[in-house]
């Protein structure tokens, strides 16, 4: 039902996206009423719902519909020699310059952009020093060194810590792997294009651990397969590439990368990245940890330490390109204009509306809101009128709008109006859920 993803599609500017975010309660700045705080974003009640159905459906694919994947929820802080051995300590850092005159701090790699100097005349920048990306606490009544812990700056390293234990008791054999969605941190000094570049967000990753020789197989797979997921998001054709990495570009860690790139409108960016990790993060946290986290093949008894292929996603700049790929203006009937987010259906955050014509009828319209509510996300509206409501609900992306008219009441029907075509169908009330449900998942 919803628009052809392979269709040519025009772009939306940011600042029109970020009103409508802001306005309808999708996403808006965190601690607003103290005037924001840079990097740091609140999603309201369709943000929230929007992001939810996007972590559900990555851990239905990659967790739960697959009996060689496992499943955790590792604590935030982890144990700071975590970081020492991951190399965040060491080479987690941006270069940074200062300005002496203005005294503010920029990437060294990115002067083209930083404007004039508010002191007048040209910025006087220091020479670059790296400076460390990850946010730092203390743990306990102490603030010294011995006391500093960080929030985790990916969500991958207790995958990696806890590997052993998971791989014991979920009783796996290679290949397997473990997946995991929560909140990262990174004080990254230039927080920018709304949520793309933020200082907390989340991520979804998945650790794949593989023997040595079957990594660029397994490599391959996880790219074709990750791909086919936006895809299936509903994300165009013509704003979704697979891009390898140079090797200038890899990681520390990294023995080959792709990211996955959507065509933002302020230009290609990775939304995820696949990795072939090596043995780096095994092997290094056996040495630091002084844990042996090898393997042994049951059946060759060979001893090794796995290879780790890693699908990296940030669920917020996959939101953010959804809502991208989703706004849409066009002129309707009688010379309005409407703004639409045409969500695919199964990650909509309201999926249907149940629209009473007049609040003489409310009461079995609600009826039926409540029904569905056991099933989707439906919401229930009752002021304005009705061609108002339909405009609200096309703001939101909500796929479908169920009418409740005084024939209702004796026909037994409603009218469904579809987001996209604006087509409308009457269908029998007891029927509705069941209608609703497989357009929903087709
Ligand atoms: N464990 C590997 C890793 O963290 P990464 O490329 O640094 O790799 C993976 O991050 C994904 O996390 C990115 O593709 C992006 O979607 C998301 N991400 C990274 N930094 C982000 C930031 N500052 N704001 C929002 N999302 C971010």
């Amino acid at each position: 039902m919803t628009r052809d993803s392979d269709a040519p599609t025009r772009s939306v500017r940011m600042e029109d996206l970020v009103a409508l975010c802001a306005r309808r309660g999708f996403i808006f700045p965190a601690s607003e009423v103290y005037g924001g705080i840079n990097g740091f974003w609140d999603y309201g009640p369709l943000g929230v719902e929007l992001k939810n159905n996007l972590k559900a459906r990555w851990w239905q694919r990659v967790v739960r519909e697959r009996d060689d994947v496992e499943g955790i929820d590792s604590s935030i802080i982890c144990h700071p020699r975590t970081w020492e051995a991951s190399g965040h300590v060491e080479h987690f850092s941006d270069p940074m310059v200062d300005c002496r005159a203005c005294k503010k701090r920029f990437r060294a790699d990115q002067l083209d952009d930083v404007g004039a100097c508010k002191e007048g005349g040209a910025h006087d920048f220091t020479e670059a020093r790296n400076f460390n990306l990850m946010l730092k606490t203390f743990i306990g009544a102490s603030e010294d060194a011995a006391s500093v812990a960080y929030l985790r700056a990916e969500t991958c390293q207790s995958i990696f810590t806890d590997f052993r234990r998971v791989r014991e008791v979920a009783r796996q054999k290679l290949p397997f792997g473990i997946g995991q969605i929560g909140k990262a941190f990174r004080n990254e000094i230039n927080p920018r294009n709304f949520t793309f570049r933020s200082r907390e967000f989340e991520q979804a990753e998945l650790e794949f651990f593989v023997a040595p020789a079957d990594r660029e197989e397994w490599f391959r797979y996880w790219m074709d397969e990750r791909f086919a997921f936006h895809r299936e998001l509903g994300l165009a054709s013509d704003r979704l590439r697979l891009r390898d990495h140079e090797p200038d570009e890899l990681a520390h860690y990294a023995k080959a990368a792709a990211d996955i790139e959507y065509r933002f409108p302020f230009g290609w960016q990775e939304i995820e990245g696949i990795h072939d990790r090596g043995d780096w993060d095994l092997s290094r946290h056996t040495e630091y940890a002084g844990k042996d986290l090898s393997y042994v093949d049951d059946q060759t008894k060979e001893k090794f330490v796995p290879m780790v292929i890693e699908t990296s996603v940030g669920i917020d700049r996959t939101s953010l390109a959804l809502l991208c790929d989703a706004y849409d203006e066009e002129e309707v009937e009688g010379g309005d204009r409407r703004t639409v987010l045409r969500f695919h259906p199964s990650i909509a955050p309201i999926k249907a509306a149940v629209l009473p014509l007049s609040k003489k009828i409310a009461e079995p319209a609600e009826r039926l809101a409540r029904d569905l509510r056991r099933r989707m996300n439906a919401f229930f509206d009752v002021s304005g009128n009705i061609g108002r409501r339909y405009r609200r609900q096309d703001e939101a992306g909500t796929p479908f709008c169920v009418t409740y008219d005084f024939e209702s009441e004796s026909d037994g029907q409603v009218t469904v109006r579809e987001r996209d075509s604006m087509r409308q169908d009457r269908i029998p009330i007891e029927g509705v859920a069941v209608w609703l449900q497989e357009r929903i998942e087709a």
